[in-house]
């Protein structure tokens, strides 16, 4: 029965060519006064239901509370920091210091923000704030002494070269100090900042 009437009312539709409103034709079953049709399409105009609009607006402020919980205020951490977290915390209780909570601390704003902090106040004086070096080597060129790979950078800045100046890090600063300015020196890494003549060797990564 319903279909009749839809059909029928679509047919009216096409042959006066009008795709204009027009007018309550018919009061739907389920619909209930269909105020619009446009072409084959009936509109009526009904209340939302309450559930709808409780989970409507529900969605709305958890959105909003959720925006300042974790970037607004920074009070909850997102997967990423709970990672480095947790992998700091496996360092701290012994374990070695990973390649991947270096890599994660890289990529942590926070963590590379501290790491710049520690530089500046530390090794500045020897490689320039931005790296380029002075007695030290320009840690933003592709030649290293000691080699880039992460470990290796982590290595050379907590143990130092003495022999040549290059003081060891790690009982001046502590462990996560350490990790910190690693993760700065390594966003320093083939920046290629004109500086200091190459040293070392040539390095592909
Ligand atoms: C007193 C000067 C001095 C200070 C301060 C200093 N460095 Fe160095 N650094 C050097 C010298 C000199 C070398 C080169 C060592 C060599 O020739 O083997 C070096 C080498 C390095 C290297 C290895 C470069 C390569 O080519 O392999 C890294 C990485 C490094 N420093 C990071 C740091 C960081 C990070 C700090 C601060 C926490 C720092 N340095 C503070 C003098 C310094």
């Amino acid at each position: 029965m319903t279909e009749h009437a839809v059909t029928d009312q679509a047919v009216t539709e096409t042959a006066s060519s009008s795709h204009q409103s027009s007018k309550a034709a018919r009061t739907d079953e389920f619909q209930g006064a269909i105020v619009h049709i446009y072409g084959d399409i009936e509109e009526a105009d009904n209340q939302l239901p309450r559930w709808w609009l409780w989970t409507f607006f529900g969605s709305v402020l958890f959105g909003i509370g959720y925006w300042f919980f974790y970037h607004g205020w920074s009070v909850g951490a997102l997967p990423p920091e709970e990672y480095v977290a947790a992998l700091e915390a496996a360092a701290g209780a012994g374990g070695e210091v990973s390649e991947e909570l270096l890599v994660g601390l890289s990529q942590d704003r926070d963590a590379v923000a501290a790491g710049k902090e520690i530089f500046i106040a530390n090794c500045s004086v020897c490689h320039l704030d931005s790296g380029a070096g002075k007695i030290g080597p320009n840690l933003t060129d592709a030649y290293w002494i000691h080699g880039n790979s992460i470990k290796e950078i982590h290595e050379t800045i907590n143990a130092g070269v003495l022999a040549k100046g290059m003081p060891a890090w790690g009982p001046t600063l502590g462990p996560k100090a350490v990790q910190r300015v690693t993760a700065f020196t390594l966003t320093l890494r083939n920046k290629n900042i004109p500086g200091k003549e190459p040293q070392g060797e040539l390095q592909s990564q």
